[in-house]
């Protein structure tokens, strides 16, 4: 499907819906007048496939228990084969109510309080978030920034975890805010790295199937013909891909038998529910019918990022705009014509914006900013034109 196609297809105004993007500006930002642009969802609707399905689960009015059906693994194994090269089994699959919240139990499942538990910054905050609530002690190797371009400090990497005695690496991967696809050179030499030192690799990989160009994306399970599997707990969701967040749905996959008895055992402790059927209806849809509807997505966030990068680049070439290899956040950093401390005021009080801060993700970003590009075209016109308007030269 193309751009055009896409946006006349399922574009909508989600003001007013209840949309946490939308309708909570006031309590998030202070201020309900602003251009939101800053939580990771979009305002397209789902493939109709997926709507179709769940009118049929709502026609039929009954909304008992539920259990995952034969079917959506199959469609889900399907979809990571043929777009990611997985073969993933059934046995492996277990199911949570998002990432974040997986996030939470693998740290409590696979560490002991003040275990040091690593991550790459900056990275999604709840990453830190789910070492801190949970007690654990926190180590951070800062990615080197190179004139915009992240690489991995493989160096620090390893210095901090035989100095810390690591036990978990939460790993992002495609990465947000950064936009990297990370190569198959360096996810094996991060995995071998914890190899070596005995760290359990848990892999985000919720942005799996948003990558453009050549950058293709490598499940950590299977990096190097499956070599650190046995080590690599992967979570991912069709969640970020379909704009489905708020039907509460993510997979687990975990090979290794030992720490799934060690995982089933911890929730087992803190969760008794089933399955989201409404959820699982969806995903399933959307794994079985969406790939044209996320050829017609990529097409336009490529094109929202194709106008930031040339507007910047004709009218604000000292910003620098991060290259966006996957993901659908565009990562910025303001700070060759704004101090860090200004930018808040200048992002909502100047501009009328609602973004994501640099120091939300970690503590050396501040002065960077993350633009959401999964929206209409309208509105990253309106977004990037306020910022090279109102934005100071020096
Ligand atoms: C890397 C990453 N993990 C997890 C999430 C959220 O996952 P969920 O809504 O399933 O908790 C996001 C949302 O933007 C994300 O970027």
């Amino acid at each position: 499907m193309n751009k055009e196609e896409f946006l006349e297809r399922y574009a909508i105004d989600r003001k007013g819906t209840n949309s946490l993007k939308w309708d909570k500006l006031e309590e998030r930002f202070g201020d309900a007048d602003l251009l939101a642009a800053w939580v990771a969802d979009m305002e397209f609707k789902a493939p109709e496939q997926v709507i179709e399905a769940l009118k049929e689960k709502v026609d039929f009015g009954v909304f008992g228990y539920t259990y995952a059906p034969e079917s959506y693994f199959e469609a889900f194994i399907n979809w990571e084969r043929e777009h990611h090269g997985y073969e993933v089994k059934e046995e492996w699959m277990r199911f949570s109510t998002g990432v974040v919240t997986a996030l939470y139990w693998f740290v409590n499942a696979f560490t002991k309080p003040q275990d040091a538990v690593m991550i790459l910054s900056p990275v999604y905050y709840p990453f830190a978030n789910a070492v801190k609530d949970t007690g654990r002690t926190l180590i951070s190797s800062e990615l080197i920034n190179t004139a915009g371009v992240y690489t991995i400090d493989f160096e620090d990497f390893e210095k901090q975890i035989l100095e810390n005695d690591v036990k978990l690496f939460i790993h992002c991967t495609p990465h947000n805010p950064v936009g990297r696809v990370w190569t198959a050179e360096e996810a094996e030499k991060l995995l071998s790295i914890c190899e070596k030192h005995d760290v359990l690799v848990v892999s985000d990989e919720i942005h799996h199937d948003m990558t453009f160009g050549d950058h293709t994306h490598i499940p950590s399970a299977i990096v190097a013909g499956g070599r650190y599997s046995e080590r690599v707990i992967t979570v991912t969701s069709a969640s970020k891909t379909f704009n489905l967040a708020g039907l509460l749905t993510s997979q687990i996959i975990i090979e290794n038998e030992a720490l799934l008895e060690q995982f089933d055992t911890f929730v087992n402790s803190v969760n008794q529910t089933e399955v989201n059927m409404l959820g699982m209806t969806a995903a399933e849809a959307a794994y079985n019918y969406g790939a044209d509807w996320l050829e017609g997505l990529r097409e336009v966030v490529k094109s929202n990022e194709r106008y930031a990068v040339e507007q910047f680049a004709e009218h604000a070439p000292k910003l620098i705009v991060t290259p966006l290899e996957g993901t659908y956040l565009l990562w910025i950093d303001l700070r060759a014509h704004i101090q860090p401390d200004s930018v808040k005021e200048f992002v909502q009080d100047t501009c009328k914006l609602a973004i994501d801060y640099g120091e939300w993700f970690g503590e050396n970003s501040k002065g960077f900013i993350r633009l959401n590009l999964g929206t209409e075209p309208n509105y990253i016109k309106q977004a990037v034109d306020r910022i090279i308007e109102h934005l100071p030269q020096s």
